[in-house]
């Protein structure tokens, strides 16, 4: 290191945090998705000049016209963020140039064979470095194995000629984003923030401070990654345990959410989980195969996670079976259920918003076919099925109307997702048999006819 090179790193260290702490830092988020919008939209509240960069031109177009791509937020945060002049979406990655610090929001999926595919990350990474210059702040959060920041991404940014921690500093933030949770958002979450240099490690907590409740620093990169893992990994096996729960449990005429809820009145040493149709969304079903292929690329291993994966994968299918089973038809028959009408209540993998990624209600569309049933499915946020998707064969279908003659003609109706909008009052009346696998109608104080629900 060059005697310069060593009088710039108080000289760059003190210049980002003088532009943090008098809000003068730019920042830019890469990847304008449900964590990195919000996340954008935050640091532009709380008073950072504040640019999105996505590759997607079509939604950096609709961004900009403020509209509400995203369902669940208030309606009226874009249009402020537009309009206030502070923030602005770009699919040019030339516009990373000018930013302090850059928030990396790109997805992390799992590939073929289901091992993390953390190609977006490195493109992504690839743009920054032909860009960097010395001050920058990099922060990854991005869901990723222990040790990517600084095996994967460190690398590629350092093809730049300039050195992590001296030149420019990088740290991980596990993003926590809970789309469609009222009662906290993106500034109420606690954040994790790691780093593996003091300098680097100290520039995220205080930008982070500045834009949500509170950093939480950890001693590593690594560490803040495995945070991620660990937090959804945990929800993985409780949901798992909760299913089996429910099938053990039913078995002996004890309603696993009455359970669950008289349960859930200890105040410690018990959190509730709620069965389902199984898991989805981008996240609890992928975060915990990258603890388990990283496990297993150091010698290690995650038999517990796996069982709980593969339990939960099991899910649609099993609720399938059951469905031929309360039609009093042999779920092992060839197309067992031919000719008969089913209707899934909700396509989305969560109450309320408008996300299908890996979602369990299409695994049970997909398998109720295979089996012979005539599937419709009614979902306010999916009037139409788009394009592309891991179910690329169900692309153009159309969300079916609810009504009393429509319901009347199902064989049956299951309740995959518990959107708050449809009419269940009318199901309960209309349908001649429900599986509701999200207990809506006894949430909502619903009575059905005897024989004529059957929670599943
Ligand atoms: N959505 C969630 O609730 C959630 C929860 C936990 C973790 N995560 C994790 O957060 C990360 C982001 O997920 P998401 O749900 O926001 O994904 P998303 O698919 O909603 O958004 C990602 C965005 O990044 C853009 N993009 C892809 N490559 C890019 C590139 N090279 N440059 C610029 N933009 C690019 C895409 O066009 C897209 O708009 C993932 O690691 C995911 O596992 C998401």
């Amino acid at each position: 290191m060059t005697e310069e090179t060593m009088d710039s790193i108080p000289q760059h260290y003190s210049a980002l945090q003088d532009r943090i702490a008098r809000f003068e830092a730019r920042v830019a988020v890469v990847g304008l998705g449900y964590v990195g919008l919000p996340l954008a939209l935050t640091a532009c509240e709380t008073g950072f000049d504040t640019t999105g960069v996505d590759v997607d031109a079509g939604r950096v177009a609709r961004i900009n016209a403020a509209e509400h791509v995203i369902s669940y937020m208030p309606g009226d945060r874009i249009t402020r963020a537009v309009e206030g002049g502070r923030f602005r979406a770009s699919s040019d990655p030339a516009d990373l140039t000018a930013a302090d610090i850059v928030l990396i929001c790109v997805p992390t999926p799992l590939d073929a064979q289901n091992a993390p595919d953390l190609s977006f990350v490195t493109a992504a990474a690839r743009e920054i470095a032909r860009r960097l210059r010395p001050g920058q702040l990099v922060v990854l959060e991005s869901t990723v194995w222990p040790g990517a920041t600084a095996q994967v991404l460190r690398p590629i940014l350092e093809e730049s000629g300039l050195r992590a921690g001296r030149d420019f500093f990088l740290g991980f933030s596990p993003e926590r984003e809970d789309p469609g949770n009222h009662d906290f958002n993106t500034q109420t979450i606690p954040k994790v923030v790691g780093a593996d240099d003091p300098q680097s490690l100290a520039l995220v907590e205080q930008f982070y401070n500045a834009i949500v409740a509170r950093a939480v620093p950890v001693s590593s990169s690594a560490c803040a990654e495995a945070v991620k893992l660990v937090e959804n990994s945990f929800r993985t096996v409780n949901i798992a345990l909760v299913n089996e729960m429910k099938v053990a449990l039913d078995a002996m005429g004890v309603d696993i959410w009455e359970v669950v809820a008289a349960a859930s009145t200890k105040p410690f040493g018990y959190m509730p989980f709620y069965p389902g149709p199984g898991i989805g969304g981008a996240c609890i079903p992928v975060s915990p195969a990258y603890l388990s292929w990283r496990a297993g690329d150091v010698g290690s291993a995650t038999p517990m996670i796996d069982l709980a994966r593969s339990s939960n994968d099991a899910v649609p299918g099993d609720l399938a079976a059951r469905t031929c089973r309360e039609l009093g038809l042999d779920a092992e028959g060839a197309a067992p259920l031919a000719g008969r009408r089913i209707l899934l209540m909700g396509i989305a993998y969560k109450r309320d918003v408008e996300d299908t990624r890996r979602s369990p209600a299409l695994a049970l569309l997909d398998r109720l076919e295979e089996m012979g049933a005539q599937v419709d499915y009614h979902d306010p946020y999916f009037p139409r099925m788009a394009e592309g998707g891991e179910y690329p064969h169900l692309a153009g279908r159309m969300s079916a109307d609810l009504t009393e003659a429509a319901l009347a003609g199902y064989d049956a109706v299951i309740v995959t997702t518990d959107h708050s909008a449809p009419d269940y009052a009318l199901v309960a009346r209309a349908a001649p048999l429900v599986l509701d696998s999200r207990n809506v109608f006894a949430k909502l104080g619903l009575t059905v006819a005897p024989g004529r629900l059957v929670k599943v």
